[in-house]
């Protein structure tokens, strides 16, 4: 079997950089399952196609023409999309709000499901999402479940997007956030919520360092 560990939980909660830091000290693979539906997004608002037509945006969804490369100096892994390096687009607080637009739609949900298994290869695999324990990777090592409030998740993404170079309002960007998480949990399918058999752990008030090595730690002791 495949490792998997997988990181859930709401915008903010500092799951990316904590998976993105584990994936590379184990040396294992990473799935940032957030782009993908930030790619199908982005890519239908590209070619014209309305976020409510849930035909096509499967389509788009079966059909992203997209690559993942992780450059050989620094972290940051660079999304292409059609060819093109799309980072910038992608981490905008609009591409986050279109993303959780067709996420809550069943078919572009199941139209993704195969190529997020796909990402699950020797050695192993971090996946990071809303539903990556509890729909896309069932069986899966460890499942842990991030949580911070609201005002620190809004904190942390608001310095991340500073360091992005790009920009945004604080008190906005908590408005943005809370419609997001609202809908992200409140939809039909794979709502965000903890797997039953997930570890939930609130890191409002633990730096990521901890966080990663409590992780590291749980997972020593299930492998
Ligand atoms: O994690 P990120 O902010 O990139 O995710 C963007 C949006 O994609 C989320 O708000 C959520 O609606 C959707 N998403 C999802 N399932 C996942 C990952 C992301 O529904 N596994």
């Amino acid at each position: 079997m495949i490792p998997v560990l997988t990181i859930d939980g709401p915008g903010g909660s500092g799951k990316g950089t904590v998976s993105k830091r584990l994936a590379r000290e184990l040396g294992w693979h990473l799935l940032d399952s957030g782009a993908l539906y930030r790619l199908v997004g982005l890519a239908a608002r590209n070619r014209g196609i309305d976020l409510a037509n849930d035909i096509q945006l499967a389509e788009v969804a079966e059909g992203l023409n997209a690559r993942f490369v992780v450059p050989d100096t620094g972290e940051l892994v660079q999304t292409w999309l059609d060819g093109e390096c799309v980072d910038e687009h992608l981490r905008s607080e609009t591409a986050g709000a279109d993303a959780s637009v067709v996420a809550a739609l069943p078919k572009v949900r199941t139209a993704l499901l195969a190529r997020q298994r796909a990402f699950a290869r020797p050695p192993g695999l971090v996946a990071d999402g809303r539903d990556m324990g509890t729909v896309v990777f069932p069986e899966a090592t460890l499942k842990v479940f991030l949580h911070a409030s609201a005002e620190e998740r809004a904190r942390r993404r608001y310095k991340q997007l500073m360091e992005q170079g790009l920009s945004a309002n604080l008190r906005a960007l908590q408005e943005e956030m809370e419609v997001r998480d609202r809908r992200d949990s409140e939809r039909a399918t794979a709502p965000l919520k903890p797997a039953a058999d997930a570890w939930i752990l609130d890191c409002t008030d633990i730096g990521i360092e901890t966080v990663v090595s409590m992780i590291r730690e749980r997972l020593q002791q299930v492998l």
